[in-house]
């Protein structure tokens, strides 16, 4: 036990009158940061494509499965600490990417680098970031590379190029979001972070992109550099054929995020891939997609031999982490509640929110009468 030591620290502030700055039940940070943040800034990261039907169905589908404790089986050794495709880490925990975070707080993807750094979890750095990778590379520990795959070749080899110089371990590439979505709460307040220059801080500070727009970004060019940024930012001709040119572009592992179909994980280790996420990006690209934790064990059975299988898409705490790894998860990615705690207290307030959810989940998997992650099975399950 060591995670789990949080829950001592806790009640013992409280001899002291002390209680924690944020709420511990992290399925209940959306409520506080809806009061506290910035409308447009809550709205973007809460929101999810059309009616929310997939968003919802996302923690629908937690709802439906329950754990079921095992007892007398001596967990007082409990150790989750895994190595996933090279990096180890102390839980099957990662931050998932989550671009512009800067409109939550002003330090925005450094002060999530250095709480997960505190921590040893391993952070996905998105290419949609506010702060270049090279900054968020000093403030980090174990970083992965999200690639946002855009239409100018020589602009993705550079993305790849600057992420292997800046010791990024592993290249995540999102293939939900080649564009976005219908988001009617972005859409009713017409608020979209990267027209406004938030986000777009791997272009602006990229040779090929500044190359492409006459030089370096300034107030005056800004508004052309912002609309080659729209031109480039996806490429919707890309198809299975195309993961070969990464491949040969890149030597460490390659991680497709966004799968949900079946075929689609067959294909991807077919290609050679090292490793899927299945999600649909919280919800908010397709709505109606079907929930990403209903598609996870059948995946698991069919490619968890080739691929490593990530999840992400509802995680909301430790018992959520536990249920999509007994479900067959190599590891979980946690998006929304790490940003409400960037928003609501900064460096603080994600070190809280990965801490409350490691503690849950050494609980959880003490509780449930499993020593380590690898006991964790669908046993555990009903
Ligand atoms: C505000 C916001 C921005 C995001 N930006 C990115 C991004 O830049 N790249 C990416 O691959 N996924 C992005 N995602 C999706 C997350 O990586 C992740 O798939 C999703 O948040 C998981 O669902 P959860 O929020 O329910 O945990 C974003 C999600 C949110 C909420």
């Amino acid at each position: 036990m060591g995670l789990s030591d949080f829950q001592h620290e806790i009640y013992l502030g409280g001899l002291g009158d002390v209680r924690p700055e944020f709420p511990t039940d992290l399925s209940t940070l959306e409520a506080v940061a809806e009061e506290r943040l910035d409308p447009q800034a809550f709205g973007y990261v809460a929101g999810a494509a059309g009616s929310g039907a997939t968003a919802r169905a996302n923690r629908e589908a937690f709802d439906r499965w329950r754990l079921v404790p095992r007892m007398l089986r001596d967990v007082s050794g409990i150790d989750l600490s895994v190595n996933v495709l090279g990096t180890p880490m102390p839980a099957p925990v990662l931050l998932a990417p989550i671009g512009v975070l800067s409109i939550l707080h002003p330090e925005g993807e450094a002060a999530v680098a250095r709480a997960a750094a505190a921590l040893g979890v391993p952070m996905l750095l998105s290419t949609a970031a506010s702060r270049t990778m090279e900054e968020v590379a000093e403030a980090a520990g174990p970083r992965w590379y999200q690639l946002y795959w855009p239409k100018d070749r020589d602009l993705a080899e550079s993305f790849l190029r600057r992420a292997e110089a800046g010791g990024y371990e592993v290249l995540v590439v999102t293939l939900d979001t080649f564009k976005l979505a219908w988001r009617p709460r972005d859409l009713d307040t017409a608020y979209l972070p990267f027209l406004r220059g938030i986000g777009v801080q791997n272009y602006f500070s990229d040779p090929v992109f500044r190359a492409a727009v006459g030089g370096e970004v300034t107030e005056e060019n800004q508004t052309g550099a912002i609309l080659h940024w729209v031109a480039n930012f996806g490429d919707p001709t890309l198809t299975w054929d195309d993961l070969a040119w990464l491949r040969g572009r890149w030597d460490g592992p390659i991680v497709l995020k966004g799968i949900q179909h079946l075929d689609d994980a067959r294909r991807a280790a077919y290609a050679g891939m090292d490793g899927i996420v299945v999600s649909n990006h919280g919800g908010r690209q397709v709505d109606g997609a079907v929930a990403a934790l209903d598609q996870l064990p059948k995946i698991v059975d069919t490619v968890g031999d080739r691929l490593s299988v990530l999840f992400d898409s509802g995680v909301r705490t430790g018992a959520d982490a536990a249920k999509a790894l007994a479900l067959g998860a190599e590891a979980v990615l946690v998006g929304r509640p790490y940003a409400y705690g960037l928003g609501l207290g900064g460096e603080a307030g994600v070190r809280h929110v990965l801490r409350c959810l490691l503690a849950e989940l050494e609980l959880t998997l003490a509780l449930c009468g499993a020593g380590s992650v690898r006991e964790l099975g669908r046993d555990l399950l009903a």
